[in-house]
Protein backbone atom coordinates (compact mmCIF):
# COMPACT_ATOMS: atom_id res chain seq x y z
CA UNK A 1 0.00 0.00 0.00
CA UNK A 2 1.43 3.46 -0.67
CA UNK A 3 0.14 6.59 0.68
CA UNK A 4 1.17 9.46 -0.63
CA UNK A 5 1.97 12.95 1.31
CA UNK A 6 2.40 16.62 -1.02
CA UNK A 7 2.56 19.73 0.35
CA UNK A 8 4.80 22.93 0.25
CA UNK A 9 8.16 23.64 1.74
CA UNK A 10 7.55 23.65 5.58
CA UNK A 11 4.07 22.14 5.94
CA UNK A 12 5.75 19.54 8.29
CA UNK A 13 5.49 17.06 5.50
CA UNK A 14 8.85 15.33 6.29
CA UNK A 15 8.30 14.88 10.43
CA UNK A 16 4.55 13.71 9.55
CA UNK A 17 5.72 11.34 7.15
CA UNK A 18 8.37 9.73 8.87
CA UNK A 19 6.23 9.50 11.94
CA UNK A 20 3.14 7.90 10.41
CA UNK A 21 5.54 5.34 8.06
CA UNK A 22 6.89 4.52 11.36
CA UNK A 23 3.55 3.92 13.22
CA UNK A 24 2.50 1.90 10.49
CA UNK A 25 5.23 0.14 9.97
CA UNK A 26 5.89 1.28 6.52
CA UNK A 27 8.75 2.65 4.60
CA UNK A 28 9.57 6.24 4.27
CA UNK A 29 10.38 7.60 1.30
CA UNK A 30 12.04 11.26 0.95
CA UNK A 31 11.66 12.23 -2.61
CA UNK A 32 12.97 15.83 -1.85
CA UNK A 33 16.16 14.05 -0.46
CA UNK A 34 16.56 12.82 -4.46
CA UNK A 35 16.18 16.37 -5.94
CA UNK A 36 18.48 17.75 -3.23
CA UNK A 37 21.24 15.14 -3.58
CA UNK A 38 20.75 15.71 -7.46
CA UNK A 39 21.29 19.26 -7.10
CA UNK A 40 24.21 19.02 -5.14
CA UNK A 41 25.86 17.06 -7.38
CA UNK A 42 24.90 19.36 -10.17
CA UNK A 43 26.48 22.37 -8.13
CA UNK A 44 29.58 20.15 -7.44
CA UNK A 45 30.34 18.47 -10.27
CA UNK A 46 28.32 20.45 -12.97
CA UNK A 47 25.69 19.54 -15.47
CA UNK A 48 23.59 18.11 -16.78
CA UNK A 49 21.46 17.63 -14.38
CA UNK A 50 19.22 14.91 -16.09
CA UNK A 51 22.84 12.99 -15.78
CA UNK A 52 22.74 13.17 -12.86
CA UNK A 53 19.51 12.03 -11.61
CA UNK A 54 20.03 9.05 -13.83
CA UNK A 55 23.36 7.90 -12.58
CA UNK A 56 23.58 8.98 -9.12
CA UNK A 57 24.16 6.42 -6.07
CA UNK A 58 21.38 7.57 -3.74
CA UNK A 59 20.63 6.04 -0.51
CA UNK A 60 18.23 7.67 1.52
CA UNK A 61 17.67 7.06 5.45
CA UNK A 62 17.98 8.51 8.69
CA UNK A 63 21.24 9.83 6.89
CA UNK A 64 21.70 10.71 3.49
CA UNK A 65 24.72 9.55 1.34
CA UNK A 66 25.35 10.19 -2.06
CA UNK A 67 28.00 7.79 -3.99
CA UNK A 68 28.76 6.80 -0.27
CA UNK A 69 29.30 10.17 1.24
CA UNK A 70 27.24 11.94 4.17
CA UNK A 71 25.93 14.70 2.53
CA UNK A 72 22.62 15.07 4.92
CA UNK A 73 23.35 18.54 6.13
CA UNK A 74 24.71 19.53 2.77
CA UNK A 75 21.71 19.22 1.04
CA UNK A 76 19.76 21.18 3.19
CA UNK A 77 21.48 24.39 3.23
CA UNK A 78 19.79 27.36 1.20
CA UNK A 79 22.19 26.72 -1.81
CA UNK A 80 20.86 23.30 -2.34
CA UNK A 81 17.45 24.35 -1.81
CA UNK A 82 17.20 26.71 -4.05
CA UNK A 83 19.15 24.55 -6.79
CA UNK A 84 16.82 21.37 -6.49
CA UNK A 85 13.88 24.05 -6.60
CA UNK A 86 15.49 25.11 -9.87
CA UNK A 87 16.37 21.93 -11.75
CA UNK A 88 12.81 20.25 -10.49
CA UNK A 89 11.56 22.53 -13.39
CA UNK A 90 13.43 19.85 -15.58
CA UNK A 91 11.41 17.50 -16.92
CA UNK A 92 14.32 15.19 -17.82
CA UNK A 93 15.45 15.12 -13.95
CA UNK A 94 11.83 14.81 -13.33
CA UNK A 95 11.20 11.75 -15.36
CA UNK A 96 14.75 10.04 -13.86
CA UNK A 97 13.61 10.37 -10.14
CA UNK A 98 10.17 9.91 -11.02
CA UNK A 99 11.70 6.27 -12.51
CA UNK A 100 13.89 5.91 -9.53
CA UNK A 101 10.92 6.47 -7.11
CA UNK A 102 8.26 4.20 -8.84
CA UNK A 103 11.09 1.62 -9.04
CA UNK A 104 11.47 1.84 -5.35
CA UNK A 105 7.76 1.75 -4.46
CA UNK A 106 6.90 -1.07 -6.76
CA UNK A 107 6.52 -3.39 -3.84
CA UNK A 108 6.41 -3.48 -0.08
CA UNK A 109 4.04 -0.42 1.69
CA UNK A 110 5.49 3.00 1.58
CA UNK A 111 4.93 6.56 2.93
CA UNK A 112 6.24 8.52 0.11
CA UNK A 113 6.33 12.40 0.24
CA UNK A 114 7.03 15.49 -2.07
CA UNK A 115 5.20 17.42 -4.42
CA UNK A 116 4.13 15.21 -6.90
CA UNK A 117 3.47 11.48 -5.31
CA UNK A 118 -0.49 11.93 -5.69
CA UNK A 119 -0.35 13.09 -9.24
CA UNK A 120 2.43 11.89 -10.90
CA UNK A 121 4.43 9.11 -9.32
CA UNK A 122 1.64 7.00 -7.33
CA UNK A 123 -1.65 8.56 -8.83
CA UNK A 124 -3.23 5.03 -7.31
CA UNK A 125 -2.00 5.31 -4.02
CA UNK A 126 -4.73 4.06 -1.42
CA UNK A 127 -4.49 7.57 0.66
CA UNK A 128 -3.31 10.90 -0.97
CA UNK A 129 -2.98 13.56 1.97
CA UNK A 130 -2.32 17.06 0.91
CA UNK A 131 -0.64 18.68 3.66
CA UNK A 132 -0.71 22.46 3.97
CA UNK A 133 0.02 25.21 6.93
CA UNK A 134 -0.18 28.75 6.44
CA UNK A 135 2.97 30.47 5.00
CA UNK A 136 4.16 32.44 8.47
CA UNK A 137 3.27 29.23 10.31
CA UNK A 138 5.19 26.85 7.55
CA UNK A 139 8.53 29.61 8.09
CA UNK A 140 8.34 29.96 11.65
CA UNK A 141 8.89 25.96 11.86
CA UNK A 142 11.48 25.79 8.90
CA UNK A 143 13.21 28.67 10.71
CA UNK A 144 12.91 27.18 14.45
CA UNK A 145 14.38 23.82 12.52
CA UNK A 146 17.49 25.71 10.92
CA UNK A 147 18.17 28.55 13.40
CA UNK A 148 17.40 31.22 10.90
CA UNK A 149 15.15 34.54 10.88
CA UNK A 150 11.74 33.82 10.17
CA UNK A 151 11.47 36.89 7.70
CA UNK A 152 14.32 35.21 5.71
CA UNK A 153 13.11 32.06 5.47
CA UNK A 154 9.26 33.39 4.69
CA UNK A 155 10.56 35.25 1.66
CA UNK A 156 13.43 32.02 0.24
CA UNK A 157 9.82 30.15 1.17
CA UNK A 158 7.41 32.05 -0.99
CA UNK A 159 10.19 32.01 -3.75
CA UNK A 160 10.10 28.31 -3.68
CA UNK A 161 6.61 27.87 -3.49
CA UNK A 162 5.78 30.17 -6.45
CA UNK A 163 8.55 28.35 -8.41
CA UNK A 164 6.97 25.03 -7.27
CA UNK A 165 3.78 25.64 -8.21
CA UNK A 166 3.93 27.87 -11.52
CA UNK A 167 6.39 25.14 -13.24
CA UNK A 168 5.07 23.77 -15.97
CA UNK A 169 5.89 19.94 -15.34
CA UNK A 170 4.43 18.56 -12.68
CA UNK A 171 3.71 21.34 -10.59
CA UNK A 172 2.52 21.49 -6.18
CA UNK A 173 -0.82 21.01 -6.52
CA UNK A 174 -3.24 18.12 -4.64
CA UNK A 175 -4.72 15.35 -6.40
CA UNK A 176 -8.78 15.83 -6.98
CA UNK A 177 -8.89 12.48 -4.56
CA UNK A 178 -6.40 13.79 -2.02
CA UNK A 179 -7.62 14.30 2.12
CA UNK A 180 -7.01 18.19 2.63
CA UNK A 181 -5.45 18.36 5.91
CA UNK A 182 -4.52 22.14 7.08
CA UNK A 183 -2.02 21.77 10.14
CA UNK A 184 -1.74 25.35 11.28
CA UNK A 185 -1.94 24.86 15.13
CA UNK A 186 -1.76 21.21 15.22
CA UNK A 187 1.13 19.45 16.92
CA UNK A 188 2.75 16.58 15.09
CA UNK A 189 1.12 13.95 16.95
CA UNK A 190 -2.71 14.74 15.86
CA UNK A 191 -1.87 15.12 12.29
CA UNK A 192 0.19 11.96 12.38
CA UNK A 193 -2.99 10.18 14.54
CA UNK A 194 -5.33 11.57 11.55
CA UNK A 195 -3.04 9.76 8.88
CA UNK A 196 -2.92 6.23 10.33
CA UNK A 197 -6.21 6.62 10.85
CA UNK A 198 -7.15 7.34 7.48
CA UNK A 199 -4.54 5.28 6.25
CA UNK A 200 -6.07 2.01 8.26
CA UNK A 201 -9.19 2.81 6.95
CA UNK A 202 -8.31 2.85 3.69
CA UNK A 203 -6.32 -0.66 4.02
CA UNK A 204 -9.31 -2.39 5.13
O1 LIG B 1 10.61 18.54 0.02
P1 LIG B 1 11.92 19.30 -0.18
O2 LIG B 1 11.87 20.71 0.34
O3 LIG B 1 13.07 18.54 0.39
O4 LIG B 1 12.11 19.37 -1.78
C1 LIG B 1 13.18 20.06 -2.36
C2 LIG B 1 12.77 20.58 -3.74
O5 LIG B 1 12.58 19.49 -4.64
C3 LIG B 1 11.49 21.40 -3.78
O6 LIG B 1 11.75 22.77 -3.98
C4 LIG B 1 10.71 20.91 -4.95
C5 LIG B 1 11.41 19.67 -5.41
N1 LIG B 1 10.58 18.46 -5.33
C6 LIG B 1 9.78 18.16 -6.39
O7 LIG B 1 9.72 18.94 -7.36
N2 LIG B 1 9.06 17.00 -6.41
C7 LIG B 1 9.10 16.17 -5.36
N3 LIG B 1 8.39 15.03 -5.39
C8 LIG B 1 9.90 16.48 -4.23
C9 LIG B 1 10.63 17.65 -4.24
Amino acid sequence: MVVAIDGPAGAGKSTVARASAEALGFTYLDSGAMYRATALAFLERGGPAADRARELDIELGRRVRVEGRDVTEAIRTPEASETASRIATDPEVRHALVDRQRELMSSGDWVAEGRDIGTVVAPDAALKVFLTASPEERARRRAAEIGVDPETVLMDQTLRDEQDRSREHSPLRAADDAVDLDTTGLDVDQVVERIVALARDRSE
